[in-house]
């Protein structure tokens, strides 16, 4: 099966995503952490991204479209692409989604998702208020300290969001057009929504 999970920033994709990668045997390809590993790497490709993921705007589809490429083999959740048309277009050259999952959160509960989110560099992700990790400020998996990504603070929050309305949110409409599209109401806790999601996808 393969899946594109679509949906506001903070809304728990990347959440989601790992849940549902485990409990159906698929791979996870994010965007972001693609992107974000390139950035540390200080690869040209990371340099050139981080200009724009700095500022909440989306970074260049051709340089995404090479990142996620080399990923698309075998059973795959998509999270963080598409984000515009123009990608959703050209990721139909290479790619067949099965379903299309959109997670629908209101706005101020993704502005308090996102400001109060804090991460590991091992990849696991906390929130200082729903998702806490047992000593405060350090990882649970690894004990390395906890910190928060750059774009998380409130200005480029905003701007994401915008980017979000004005680019990524006409695929809402575009997947419903072609009869992929389910959405799930995301406001509710981690498990809650994963149920929804199982629902959903126990259905297909
Ligand atoms: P990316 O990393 O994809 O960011 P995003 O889409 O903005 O999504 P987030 O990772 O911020 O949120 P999420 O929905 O995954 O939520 P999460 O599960 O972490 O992209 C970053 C940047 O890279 C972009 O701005 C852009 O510049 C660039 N980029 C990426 N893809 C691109 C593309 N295709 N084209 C061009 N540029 C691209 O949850 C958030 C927090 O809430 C966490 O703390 C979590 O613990 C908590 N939480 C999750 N679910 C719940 C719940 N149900 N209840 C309570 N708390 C919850």
């Amino acid at each position: 099966m393969n899946i594109i999970l679509l949906g506001p920033p903070g809304c728990g994709k990347g959440t989601q995503a790992k849940k549902i990668s485990e409990r159906y045997g698929l791979a996870h390809v994010s965007t972001g952490d693609l992107l974000r590993k390139a950035v540390a790497e200080k690869t040209s490709l990371g340099l050139k991204a981080k200009e724009y993921m700095d500022k909440g705007k989306l970074g260049p589809d051709e340089i995404v479209l090479e990142l996620v490429k080399q990923s698309l083999s075998g059973d795959v959740i998509l999270d963080g692409f598409p984000r515009n048309l123009n990608q959703a277009v050209m990721l139909k050259k290479n790619f067949e989604a099965d379903v299309v999952l959109n997670i629908n959160v209101d706005f101020r509960v993704l502005v308090k998702r996102l400001t109060g989110r804090r991460i590991c560099r091992c990849g696991a992700v906390y929130h200082v208020e729903y998702n806490l990790s047992e000593k405060e400020g350090v990882c649970d998996k690894c004990n390395s300290g906890l910190y928060q990504r750059d774009d998380d603070k409130e200005e480029v929050v905003v701007k994401r969001l915008e980017t979000y309305k004005k680019e990524t949110s006409p695929l809402i409409e575009y997947y419903s057009k072609k009869n992929k599209l389910k959405t799930v109401d995301g406001n509710g806790s981690i498990d809650e929504t994963f149920i929804k999601i199982c629902e959903k996808l126990n259905n297909i």
